[in-house]
């Protein structure tokens, strides 16, 4: 009998996310039939989308912004120990007690890592992602880690209990003072938020930095291009997506799929000149 998943995405906007490619080529790799669903929720919509969701079967679901803490709120006493830590959830399945939720972006970003450990890293923006990546940093031992926001306060919000030996909460300015010492650079700002994102100087980076850019292909070549010309060992957040997509698929069907399939499902996807609808 051929196991079936059923499945979906649910956010605001949806309409060009590449989970329902990352999850049929997961499915394909381990013979298991997908039917995965772009929901596009509204604020004010997540819980009656979940009731809909369950009434209908379809109880393999991914969840991104603006949703993710709104998961995490619908799944109290039924999360994992990373979507506690994090306080977000961007996976759930459905148990006998009501909806259970994971935040596998912190899967995802340890994936992206490899066997890396930095020393001193410096996180740009301070979102949902962000937290993921903190949580991986300060698990790796990651000893200094500063943040760069629009909203110092929101960076300060993310770094406070952290227990890291030092740590500090910036406005965006403050980049160009910090790019020297750092090791690695996480770009967590979605692409072409923030205006100074041209303008900044990667030759300043110390020998041997490497940057990694949450987004993925075409959004994240513009940084990524200008960071190599200086130097830096660049890298887009494609390994990270697959990561945490094929965590989410074997929390929900207990199979782990080889990643190989799915990059290069993701990477042709990415690649693929836009479509003119
Ligand atoms: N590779 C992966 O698997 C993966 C997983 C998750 C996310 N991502 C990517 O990571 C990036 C961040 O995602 P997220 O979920 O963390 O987003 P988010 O929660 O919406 O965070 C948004 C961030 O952007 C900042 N921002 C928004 N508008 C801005 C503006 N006009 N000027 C300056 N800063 C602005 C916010 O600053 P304030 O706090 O001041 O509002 C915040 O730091 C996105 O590109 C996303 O696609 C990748």
């Amino acid at each position: 009998m051929t196991l079936r998943l059923r499945g979906g995405l649910l956010g605001h906007p949806v309409d060009h996310s590449l989970s329902p490619t990352l999850h049929r080529a997961a499915g394909e790799a381990v013979g298991v039939a997908v039917d995965y669903a772009l929901l596009d929720v509204g604020p004010g919509d997540f819980e009656a989308t979940l009731d809909a969701c369950r009434a209908d079967a379809r109880t393999c679901l991914n969840v991104t912004a603006p949703h993710k803490r709104a998961a995490w709120g619908s799944t109290a006493g039924r999360r994992t120990a990373a979507a506690d830590r994090t306080g977000a959830v961007n996976t759930l399945w459905w148990t006998p007690a009501g909806w259970a939720g994971d935040n596998t972006d912190v899967e995802g970003f340890a994936a992206q890592l490899g066997a890396a450990t930095p020393e001193r890293a410096v996180v740009v923006g301070a979102g949902g992602a962000a937290r993921a990546v903190l949580d991986v940093l300060r698990e790796r031992g990651c000893a200094a880690v500063d943040v760069i926001n629009r909203r110092p306060a929101r960076a300060a919000r993310l770094l406070d209990g952290l227990g890291l030996d030092a740590a500090g909460a910036h406005p965006l300015d403050g980049l160009a003072a910090l790019l020297p010492a750092a090791d690695l650079l996480v770009w967590a700002l979605p692409p072409g938020v923030w205006e100074g994102e041209a303008e900044v100087d990667w030759s300043a980076c110390r020998p041997g930095a490497r940057l990694v850019h949450l987004a993925y292909g075409a959004r994240a070549a513009p940084l990524i291009r200008a960071a190599v010309r200086a130097g830096v060992a660049a890298e887009d957040g494609l390994a990270m997506l697959a990561a945490q997509g094929l965590a989410a698929f074997a929390r929900w069907t207990g199979l782990r799929p080889p990643s190989a399939p799915v990059v290069a499902a993701l990477r042709a996807a990415v690649d693929a000149p836009p479509r003119a609808d």
